[in-house]
């Protein structure tokens, strides 16, 4: 009998973050003084990163994507990268990056087996940039997308869109996407855990942002492709295609087949989550990999969760988790488990 859980969604695939640091503080992810991290002894090596994802692929994953924190902070990712693209299995190698690090680090990652890249960019414009994430590295950004639009055969740039923040530079994200054949992808603001600035009125609904993007290049078409990814595709009169995630107010639970590790090995099964299964402790004490597959399976037949659903749902829609209760466990934040 396929996997599937109580909704019926099949496991394909899995996020790995594989550090919970992270080289810039974005506003709508990290926006607080301080943070506390996951202790260095708990991370999981590059070995236990392929033993389990190896696990996941006999439970049917076929999609893996690295991520963080920032990825490209973890030391010589290129060999987990080597170390998973030899696995047939899994047909779908990429990493979500911030970009900084990535023109140093782009070679050899493609090398390893990289099969595509998603860069996060969320404006062109340096002082923004500085301003939405307190450092003064938005050249390095570019240049990590340049280096990612030469070797890597697909490229996607992801833009949170908030308003006031850059909610005018829609058109020229477009424009900058499709000089470097990528796709742009914008992204609603979501409440997830760790954005303990949200509010409601700085989302801009994929509605407005469609409705923006009309008003400048004519009627959007929408591509028909009945796919499992969050993002929802449209042609411009041009041809040039772009993506839009509305998790906040279209929120696509009901095909939802992703799951996340984080890097000290708690599995969990939905984005807003707040507790996982450890499969770190297992793995330390020596179970085996059949036995790992039982205990993913279990919890996946058994998986219910609809998060963001039940967020869109709630009529007073505040803050997510404070800031006072992520402090007493870092596995809520945003970062620690993979964005
Ligand atoms: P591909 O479609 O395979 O390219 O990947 P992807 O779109 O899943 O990857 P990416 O890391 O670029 O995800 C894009 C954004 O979608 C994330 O940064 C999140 O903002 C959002 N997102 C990703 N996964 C989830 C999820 O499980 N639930 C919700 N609600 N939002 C998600
Ligand atoms: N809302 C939307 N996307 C978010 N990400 C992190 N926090 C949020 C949030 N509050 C996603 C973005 C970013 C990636 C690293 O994580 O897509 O580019
Ligand atoms: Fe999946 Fe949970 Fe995100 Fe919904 S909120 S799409 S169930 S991870």
């Amino acid at each position: 009998m396929p996997l599937v859980d109580l909704l019926g969604r099949p496991l394909r695939s899995l996020r790995v973050s594989v550090t919970d640091r992270c080289n810039l503080r974005c506003q709508y992810c990290m926006p607080e003084a301080e943070y506390a991290w996951l202790p260095r002894e708990d991370l999981l090596s590059f070995e236990e990163i392929r033993s389990l994802v190896g696990v996941f692929a006999s439970c049917g994953v076929d999609k893996v994507r690295l991520t963080g924190g920032e990825p490209l902070l973890r030391r010589d990712l290129h060999e987990l990268v080597r170390l998973l693209a030899v696995d047939r299995r899994i047909t779908d190698l990429a990493l979500t990056t911030n970009g900084v690090l990535l023109s140093a680090q782009a070679e050899r990652l493609r090398a390893a087996g990289l099969m595509r890249v998603t860069v996060s960019l969320d404006t062109l414009r340096p002082d923004r940039f500085t301003a939405l994430t307190r450092l003064t590295t938005h050249a390095r950004v570019l240049e990590g997308i340049d280096a990612a639009a030469r070797l890597f055969p697909s490229l996607k740039l992801d833009c949170v869109v908030m308003r006031g923040v850059n909610d005018d530079e829609l058109v020229p994200l477009v424009e900058y996407a499709r000089e470097r054949h990528g796709e742009v992808r914008f992204i609603e603001y979501m409440d997830v855990a760790g954005a303990t600035h949200w509010a409601v009125d700085t989302v801009v609904s994929r509605a407005e942002i469609l409705q923006r993007l009309a008003e400048h290049y004519g009627a959007l078409e929408p591509i028909d492709a009945t796919t499992w990814a969050p993002a929802d595709r449209f042609r411009l009169p041009d041809g040039t295609t772009v993506g839009v995630i509305a998790s906040t107010t279209t929120p696509f639970c009901s095909t939802c087949d992703r799951a996340r590790l984080t890097a000290d090995g708690i599995w969990l099964t939905c984005l807003y989550a707040t507790h996982g299964l450890d499969l770190r402790g297992p793995l330390r004490a020596g179970e085996t990999a059949g036995q790992h597959a039982a205990r993913v399976e279990e919890a996946w037949r058994a998986r219910s969760d609809r998060g963001a659903e039940l967020r869109a749902a709630e009529r007073e829609r505040g803050i997510y988790i404070p800031a006072s209760a992520l402090k007493g466990d870092v596995h809520l934040e945003m970062h620690t488990r993979g964005g």
